[in-house]
């Protein structure tokens, strides 16, 4: 309460079926005569990159695509994009996919005006000028990378992310369209859809920047994405559950935006860097015990958790309730029969004290995780995973 509060968003927001056709047109109002695309190769193999480059032309707007960008992109695959962006005249870029090629074409922008290199602005708040002005529009609904601040690329020789947080990083403009949805296959949309939930908790449950504001969007995220998740995987072409998905993991990509994550993405990283697991495969084995974990840290908090999440617990006490948040989790990975182990995702038993290390590491995150969590607790987290 005694905080002053501040929020970020995107410029303008266009969210909901047919939302794309806006591309053409509102690059067009922002002065757009040729744009770079940035992408991967799985969304022009779904025909995607066509349709966006058809809407573009349309408008008048000549398009050149770079769909080299690679899942947890490096700085190599960084450096390739920004290349091919200095030899054209781009006045607008555009990303689409999931968190990697959207994070790929911000870092691309920001590029084309500052000096130096992009390691130059590995931290918080280093850039110093806009970038070209972008429109990001994902194809998955989880990494809420269209409206965050921040952008995140691998760093294989350190075994660790180098991380750009800047409000430069944020677009002109976000486009959430839940028909770029449908084609997901049911093992995308269930783990962007456990990441989107795990920012969803993790922002709301934030030790100190959770607020009002972001509160709102966590909370109505968390409805969304657990009422909606498993039929969205179950029939992919249910328009109803797509929509949930699309703006459930917008609004918690907002209040990740705004208030942060934590404990559940500390302990995830190690997972991807060592073992390549999909980042939401590994918030979503992670998150029920870490909710587990930190239930004492938010009673309250993780008791309304369960409620949003449509557990019926008005007839038990507060700390039964706040537990029931954690199991309700549990279910969802059940029904969508996601790894619920670590043995499930074959990480040996044998791997858990070197991840407890480059986990605990992480102090950014793990500080303002809502109870605190020691190296030993980390350890006994992942072994209740295996
Ligand atoms: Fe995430």
């Amino acid at each position: 309460m005694n905080q002053i509060l501040s929020f970020r968003i995107p410029n303008v927001i266009y969210a909901g079926f047919g939302a794309s056709e806006r591309l053409g047109p509102e690059a067009k109002a922002m002065g757009a005569s040729q744009v770079l695309l940035v992408t991967d190769k799985g969304v022009t193999n779904s025909g995607i990159t066509e349709n966006l480059q058809h809407n573009l032309t349309k408008a008048g707007i000549g398009v050149e695509v770079f769909d080299e960008v690679k899942p947890e992109p490096d700085l190599a695959c960084q450096d390739a994009c920004i290349k091919f962006a200095k030899q054209g005249k781009f006045d607008v870029i555009v990303g689409a996919g999931g968190g990697s090629a959207m994070d790929v074409a911000s870092v691309t922008a920001v590029m084309m005006t500052n000096p130096g290199s992009v390691t130059d602005y590995v931290g918080a708040d280093l850039i110093k000028k806009p970038g070209i002005p972008t429109i990001l529009i994902p194809t998955t609904a989880g990494t809420g990378a269209e409206v965050t601040p921040n952008a995140v690329l691998a760093d294989p020789d350190a075994k660790g992310k180098k991380v750009l947080i800047s409000p430069y990083i944020l677009p002109r403009l976000a486009i959430v369209d839940p028909y770029m949805h449908i084609s997901m296959p049911p093992s995308v949309t269930s783990s962007s859809g456990m990441d989107a939930l795990a920012h969803a908790v993790e922002a709301f449950t934030h030790f100190t920047k959770a607020s009002v504001i972001t509160d709102l969007f966590a909370k109505e995220a968390i409805v969304m994405i657990g009422r909606s998740i498993r039929t969205a995987v179950a029939k992919g072409d249910n328009l109803e559950a797509r929509y949930d998905m699309a703006m459930g993991s917008l609004f918690a990509g907002i209040a990740l935006a705004n208030a942060g994550v934590t404990a559940v993405h500390a302990l995830s990283y190690p997972l991807g860097v060592e073992y390549h697991i999909p980042h939401g495969v590994a918030n979503g084995l992670l998150l029920p015990y870490v909710m587990e974990f930190n239930v004492p840290g938010n009673i309250p908090k993780f008791a309304l958790i369960a409620k949003l999440l449509g557990e019926v617990v008005d007839h038990l006490p507060l700390l039964e309730q706040a537990y029931r948040a954690a199991e309700a989790v549990k279910k969802i990975l059940f029904d969508m029969k996601m790894a619920h182990s670590l043995t499930d995702l074959k990480i040996p038993e044998g791997a858990i004290p070197e991840m407890a290390k480059a986990a605990s590491a992480n102090t950014r995150l793990l500080s303002v995780n809502p109870r605190t969590m020691t190296a030993q607790d980390i350890e006994s987290i992942y072994r209740k995973c295996l």
